[in-house]
């Protein structure tokens, strides 16, 4: 079966083609550099980016593919969560598709994907215990089987890629942060200060980041004199000697490392689950799959991540978990609406 998977979330536009389980083609146009000057996503600009790449890289995963749509059997789009403007370019988008090309559709869970998307390269046994990390979600999930998830425990405020934008936005880095924090923090000291590690009361699998946000800012504000109103964040990095900012990169993330290593190894402790896979963009950090790899040989867990390519929103994992469904002949119809809250 050759299914197209379109995913339009957030603020990456991306489409892919899946032939017979196998990934033929995986296009993500991000919009790093529109959102990048105001440090965070303009979902209204995110929804007019989308509007002008979309048909464009949904295109290039056909040719790609080397597949023409009259050849599309199935198309799976992301109808939530996420930004519901952006959302809906997507969906409309593989409607249209679909409607004049009479090729069945299927809406698929943006977070169903992120979970799944380890079986784009390698399959796992259930049930196993997900991690799921992005700009938008921390949370835990126990994966039964295909399509049967039970949520753990989640984030009770900031998502950890959202405090990973935040501090680099407070250090005056670029946007996304995460991957600029985890570069510097490979030449920084993570013992340099120590951030405080929240430990949620009376739920054991959730997190908490924003205390370790304000630390940061209080840190910054104490030691090293920087006001923080509004506008003099961007004057963070300028103010900050490069080996202080790389001190603080590393002594940051190995904060949030360690707020999310703990939690997922013991909720697979008490829950018995002998795997864990962690996915979502901040699935992408190094330090997180070394730490995560190294209490995985402690403690005899086996730890699955997917390839970075595939941590980040992508839409082959979209038209992975939609061919599973398709695959069953379930079918959404053109009444499908886009759910900015939608649950798993
Ligand atoms: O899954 P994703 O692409 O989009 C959402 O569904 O949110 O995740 C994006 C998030 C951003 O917050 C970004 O800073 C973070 O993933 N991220 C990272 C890294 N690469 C991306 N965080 C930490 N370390 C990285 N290497
Ligand atoms: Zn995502």
């Amino acid at each position: 079966m050759i299914v197209l998977g379109v995913e339009t979330s957030c603020d990456d536009t991306a489409a892919a083609v899946l032939a017979d389980g196998k990934l033929a083609s995986s296009v993500v146009s991000s919009q790093d550099e529109v959102h990048g000057p105001y440090g965070g996503i303009v979902p209204e600009l995110a929804s007019r980016q989308h509007v002008a790449n979309i048909m464009a890289v949904v295109q290039a995963a056909l040719e790609r593919a080397g597949t023409r749509v009259g050849d599309v059997e199935g198309i799976a789009v992301t109808c939530g969560p996420g930004l519901i403007g952006s959302l809906l370019v997507g969906l409309c988008a593989a409607k249209g598709i679909a409607l004049t090309n009479r090729i069945p559709l299927v809406g698929v869970n943006h977070l169903e994907g992120h979970l799944l998307a380890i079986f784009l390269e390698h399959p796992v046994e259930f049930p196993y215990l997900a991690l799921l990390v992005s700009g938008g979600h921390t949370s835990l999930y126990l994966a039964e089987r295909l399509g049967c998830y039970r949520r753990i425990g989640a984030t009770r405020d900031d998502a950890a890629g959202e405090a990973f934008d935040k501090a680099a936005k407070m250090l005056g880095l670029g946007f996304p942060g995460g991957r600029i924090i985890d570069q510097l923090a490979k030449r920084g000291d993570s013992s340099a200060i120590r951030f405080p590690r929240a430990l949620v009361r009376g739920g054991k699998s959730d997190f908490s980041f924003s205390g370790l946000k304000t630390a940061l800012r209080e840190h910054l504000r104490r030691e090293r004199g920087l006001g923080f109103d509004a506008t003099a964040v961007v004057a963070g990095r300028a103010l900050l000697r490069e080996e202080d900012l790389t001190d603080v990169a590393a002594s940051f993330q190995e904060a949030v490392v360690d707020m999310l290593v703990g939690p997922t190894v013991q909720a697979a402790a008490t829950l018995g689950v002998p795997r864990v896979v962690v996915s979502g963009g901040v699935s992408a950090n190094s330090r997180l799959r070394l730490r995560m790899v190294e209490e995985g040989e402690r403690r005899g867990l086996e730890v699955h991540f997917p390839s970075p390519k595939f941590c980040t929103d992508n839409a082959a994992m979209i038209a992975y978990a939609g061919a599973q469904r398709l695959e069953r002949n379930e079918r959404d119809d053109l009444s499908l609406n886009a759910v900015a809250s939608l649950p798993l």
